[in-house]
């Protein structure tokens, strides 16, 4: 699996998002140090502090499958039509799930970009 196979397969996730409030639809695939890819949209809610994120969505559907021991190998978080690096929230869960090392992609200028974990999220909250 390559870095831009893992974000076609993040861009066709995005094509599923649920975003009738925002339509900003995110799609995020994960490989799993297990070998294993997943892939999840962003589905909004009416009430909008309930919307959950396409990186957590895809998280939680990744642990809900391999269990607590899941750890991510790499991540790719795409938008329809635009580019951004994920949330500060996500961010702090896909800490949770991966090392300092891993590679996160999304997009910049059109092209696959990457920043690590200690990159995106230095000093880090762990208990
Ligand atoms: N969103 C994500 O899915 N991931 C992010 O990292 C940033 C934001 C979603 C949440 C909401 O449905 C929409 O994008 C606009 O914020």
């Amino acid at each position: 699996m390559t870095n831009a196979e893992l974000l076609e397969q993040a861009k066709a996730a995005a094509t599923k998002a649920y975003a009738p409030y925002s339509q900003f639809q995110v799609g995020c695939a994960l490989l799993t140090r297990a070998g294993n890819i997943y892939t999840g949209c962003n589905v909004e809610n009416a009430s909008y502090g309930l919307t959950i994120c396409a990186e957590r969505n895809t998280i939680f559907h990744a642990v809900a499958n391999e269990g607590p021991g899941m750890k991510i190998a790499s991540l790719a978080v795409i938008a329809l039509g635009q580019e951004f690096p994920p949330c500060g929230a996500c961010r702090q869960v896909i800490a949770e799930f991966a090392g300092p090392e891993v590679e996160v992609w999304f997009l910049r200028d059109g092209k696959p970009f990457s920043m690590t974990m200690a990159e995106l999220l230095p000093a880090s909250f762990r208990l």
